[in-house]
């Protein structure tokens, strides 16, 4: 007999923000940076936020694939509490205010 397979894991995600990966590739393309270091926008919200990785961070930013808004100059982002309101980030996002917003527990 064959163990049984978990069906629930635990983590410590409040919530998750899903960034578009293509945006953030067509972003770094064409030279857009986010972040002092300049980094993809992923990469540097991971940064900005200090989150540990994987399910032992308190929040998730997880890289999905094109959501079919395809900015010319920016990044598409949705908050998992806002699924009904995605957001375009754009280059001279402040990165510290984003950061905020994302991980607000109220917002
Ligand atoms: S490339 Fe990001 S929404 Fe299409």
């Amino acid at each position: 007999m064959a163990d049984e397979m978990k069906t629930h894991i635990k983590s410590n995600w409040s919530h998750a923000i899903l960034v578009c990966k293509k945006c953030s590739r067509k972003a770094k393309k064409r030279g857009i940076t986010f972040g002092k270091a300049g980094k993809t926008l992923p990469k540097a919200l991971k940064a900005e936020l200090g989150t540990k990785k994987g399910r032992k961070a308190s929040l998730g930013i997880v890289e999905v694939s094109c959501l079919e808004i395809c900015p010319k100059n920016g990044v598409v982002l949705v908050d998992s509490r806002t699924p009904g309101q995605w957001r375009l980030i754009g280059p001279d996002a402040d990165m510290g205010e984003l950061a905020r917003q994302l991980q607000n527990v109220e917002a």
